[in-house]
């Protein structure tokens, strides 16, 4: 079956298309613009605006990409949430009309799983992970337990992504500062003193980007403030992460969002699968960034799994929990 996903939770607007069965997806295209604000942070009602001007082309492109035909496409899916609710309006609105227009199934997916099951249906041997999502505005440790996508663990405040770019704005920096910071971070090498705040099994992180910021004004270098930056956080969410692993006797940790592409976040949370013998996984940056196709290929599984969705049904929740969907497409 061939599935069109249109992600639209934050800032980018991205679509994908994907041919898969229940088992495995193969991505046959997968477009993408980001909205990048000028200066200052997101604001949801011009990242809207830029992803209506840019989705009808994305819908062509992405067919065209696919070497498909419109006629060919199975089913139409969307991002129904969490995210900014002008931005998942656009999304949803786009898909309901590619919908109609086709006279094809439309089904709303949560944003969260979505970026876990893209791992489990493109890489191999990927089964049953714990998922490090870690991205702009969502941190979260997710497992699948007892017929639904939990969450073991999660910030208390703002995303690994924001922090980051936060302290990024900060010295100078522009959208999107993960990248910078991670080689900033290289040329470190002063480990400077960090708040590392776990609470139970949640991270928060804005009392670190304070100090951080203290730092930066009493005049220590930024090299070494990102590399304590880079070190702090990324070991508490493999310390977290780590603990979802022990408590669910799973033996394999899953990569996703954005941050997922910092090679020093990679390779902590590897050494810690490898020192108790389990293996990790990484998808391709475009996988782990929000995409298209991870809302078209998890649409094709709760669309195969017997789940429908009218059009009155397909409405936005910018408050989708990971767990409030019965997964009934995985056993
Ligand atoms: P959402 O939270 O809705 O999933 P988003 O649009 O913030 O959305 P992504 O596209 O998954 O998410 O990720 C963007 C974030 O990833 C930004 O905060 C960016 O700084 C960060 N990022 C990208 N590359 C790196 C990197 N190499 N190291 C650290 N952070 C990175
Ligand atoms: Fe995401």
């Amino acid at each position: 079956m061939i599935s069109i996903g249109i992600e639209g939770t934050a800032h980018s607007i991205g679509v994908g298309v994907i041919h898969g069965n229940n088992e495995k997806c193969k991505v046959l295209s997968n477009v993408i613009k980001i909205y990048k604000p000028k200066k200052g942070g997101i604001h949801p009602r011009e990242a809207a605006n830029h992803h209506a001007e840019y989705i009808a082309d994305l819908i062509s492109e992405s067919v065209n990409k696919a070497k498909i035909d419109f006629k060919d496409v199975d089913i139409v899916s969307f991002s129904k949430g969490p995210g900014l609710g002008p931005c998942l309006r656009t999304a949803a609105t786009a898909a309901r009309a590619l919908s109609l227009s086709l006279d094809k199934p439309i089904m709303g997916v949560n944003h969260c799983v979505a970026h876990l099951e893209i791992g489990r249906g493109t890489l191999n041997d990927c089964k049953d992970p714990v998922l490090l999502y870690t991205s702009g505005a969502n941190t979260q440790v997710i497992a699948f337990a007892e017929g639904k996508y939990r969450v073991f663990g999660e910030t208390l405040d703002i995303g690994i992504g924001n922090c980051l770019d936060k302290f990024g704005r900060t010295i100078g920096l522009n959208f999107p500062c993960g990248p910078k910071i991670e080689e900033l971070a290289l040329k470190g090498k002063k480990y400077l003193e960090l708040p590392y705040s776990i609470k139970g099994m949640d991270i928060a992180f804005s009392g670190l980007l304070t100090a951080a910021e203290h730092y930066n004004k009493n005049g220590e270098k930024i090299e070494d403030i990102c590399y304590s930056i880079q070190e702090t956080t990324f070991a508490a969410l493999t310390e977290v992460t780590e603990r979802a692993m022990a408590h669910t006797e799973k033996d394999e940790v899953l990569l996703g969002g954005g941050v997922a592409a910092n090679q020093r976040l990679q390779k902590m949370v590897n050494k810690m699968a490898i020192d108790r013998g389990a293996h990790s996984f990484v998808p391709s940056k475009d996988l782990c960034i929000d995409n298209g196709a991870m809302i078209a290929w998890l649409g094709l599984l709760m669309y195969n799994s017997g789940m429908r969705m009218s059009i009155e049904q397909s409405y936005i929740d910018q408050r989708f929990r990971t767990d409030m969907e019965d997964v009934s497409w995985r056993d």
